[in-house]
């Protein structure tokens, strides 16, 4: 069910490549409250300023003169879709990276330390556990000083307990580490669908730029960029191959619910790069889309009919369908608990099936293709026509095939 949801929007454990501590140092850092309560909270509506008034972003901060060659980052979540390219992008502009990397990676953990030591070359790879804060900061101890981080950290499923285990504990425990090793500006890839928190993964990536705020607000020598992307072109390939096999395409209700400005891993890792030296991204929450216009899932559907040469043939399915199944999982998962995941899966499903990913207008409270921002050059057609050269190799989606 899920896939058809999305498919429509959408070592050792001590391994290091060059080392490993194997003593435990104490925190150096400052203590963050780390409780990871549920509930909801307040809705962002314009998604362009933090809660609280972030300070201007400081001038003594070393690491903004100094060359990217002498401007060590650190990078966490580096073996995902997007963390991997922001690697290759920090190497290619010169800087030394730390990633920190799990002793099995990628997909179901298909990849070995070799493996992950060969495709992130020449970073230094750390293998640890970032959802233990103390040996993650053991583990990297000797690899400082830190000048900067990137998490792009997520849970691979989207379950509720994996939600707040990574995209709020194991991302703070990044936060520590990298405060503990000097990291003065700390950039984290976020979703530009926080705005409108209805999923537990969303209020756990929230949870967690308030405290990355309050942080730089705590201490003026410590900046953050929160980027917040609208779509990833994986969420967007699932049905190229079907229909390039025949198939209609499938959409819910008339494939103008939603619309969002998808954006390549290469551009997105640009512009998370960017973040590391521009002062202008310094203490704010940045919305990011590809270039062109919104797209929805009709648009979309018609461009791939289109480079196809073919009729465009369509499925419509009723939106209510998926809230039968939600009401019906959300009943069952009362009564057994070990349905909670099952029932949030299908509420992420509804989710992007329904909510556009782009910028809510403050002023309208509607989403706004205009409002979104737009960056770099690789175009949602120039990758569908891809897919069908070359198949969807290395756009896989996650565990639960919804991201
Ligand atoms: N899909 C979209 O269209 C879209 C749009 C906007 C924003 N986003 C956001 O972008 C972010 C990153 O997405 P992505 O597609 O790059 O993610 P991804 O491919 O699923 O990668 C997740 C990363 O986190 C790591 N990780 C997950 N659980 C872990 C654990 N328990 N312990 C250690 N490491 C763990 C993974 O390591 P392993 O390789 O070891 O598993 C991997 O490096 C997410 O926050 C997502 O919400 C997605």
């Amino acid at each position: 069910m899920a896939t058809l949801l999305l498919s429509s929007h959408l070592a050792a454990a001590a391994y290091s490549s060059t080392t490993s501590a194997s003593a435990r140092p104490a925190p150096r850092f400052v203590s963050f409250r780390s409780t990871a309560p549920k509930g909801g909270r307040r809705v962002l509506a314009s998604s362009v300023q933090p809660s609280s008034p972030p300070p201007a972003p400081a001038a003594a901060q070393p690491f903004r003169s100094m060359a990217p060659s002498e401007t060590t980052v650190l990078v966490t979540g580096a073996t995902g879709y997007i963390g991997r390219f922001v690697v290759r992008e920090l190497l290619r502009r010169g800087h030394p990276v730390v990633a920190v990397a799990r002793s099995r990676s990628g997909l179901r953990g298909r990849n070995g330390p070799e493996e992950v030591v060969a495709d992130l070359a020449p970073a230094r790879v750390v293998f640890s556990d970032v959802t233990d804060a103390d040996a993650l900061l053991a583990d990297l101890s000797s690899q400082g000083p830190i000048h900067a981080a990137v998490c792009c950290l997520a849970s691979r499923g989207g379950g509720v307990q994996d939600s707040w285990r990574v995209d709020y504990r194991a991302t703070l425990h990044t936060l520590q580490a990298a405060r503990g090793l000097g990291a003065a500006h700390f950039v984290l890839l976020s979703a530009v669908c926080v705005q409108k928190p209805l999923l537990e993964f969303q209020r756990a990536k929230l949870k967690f730029e308030d405290e990355l705020a309050a942080e730089a607000a705590r201490d003026p020598s410590f900046t953050y960029s929160i980027v917040r992307p609208t779509a990833f072109f994986k969420s967007l390939g699932g049905q190229v191959e079907t229909v390039k096999n025949g198939q209609p395409y499938v959409m819910f209700g008339d494939g103008k619910l939603c619309a969002c400005k998808p954006i390549s891993e290469e551009d997105l890792a640009a512009f998370i790069a960017d973040c590391i030296f521009d002062e202008g991204k310094a203490n704010k929450i940045l919305p990011i889309g590809g270039p062109g216009k919104a797209l929805t899932p009709l648009e979309q559907g018609e461009m791939l009919f289109r480079l196809l040469g073919r009729e465009p043939k369509f499925i419509k399915v009723p939106i209510q369908i998926m809230d039968a199944v939600i009401w019906v999982l959300d009943g069952l998962a009362k009564v057994f608990p070990g349905l909670e995941d099952a029932a949030e899966f299908g509420k992420i499903g509804r989710y992007y099936a329904s909510e556009s990913m782009l910028v809510l207008d403050p002023e309208t409270g509607e989403y706004s293709d205009e409002k979104t921002p737009s960056y770099g050059n690789d175009t949602l057609e120039q990758f569908f026509e891809r897919v069908i050269r070359e198949g969807m190799a290395g756009q896989e989606l996650g565990e639960q095939t919804i991201f």
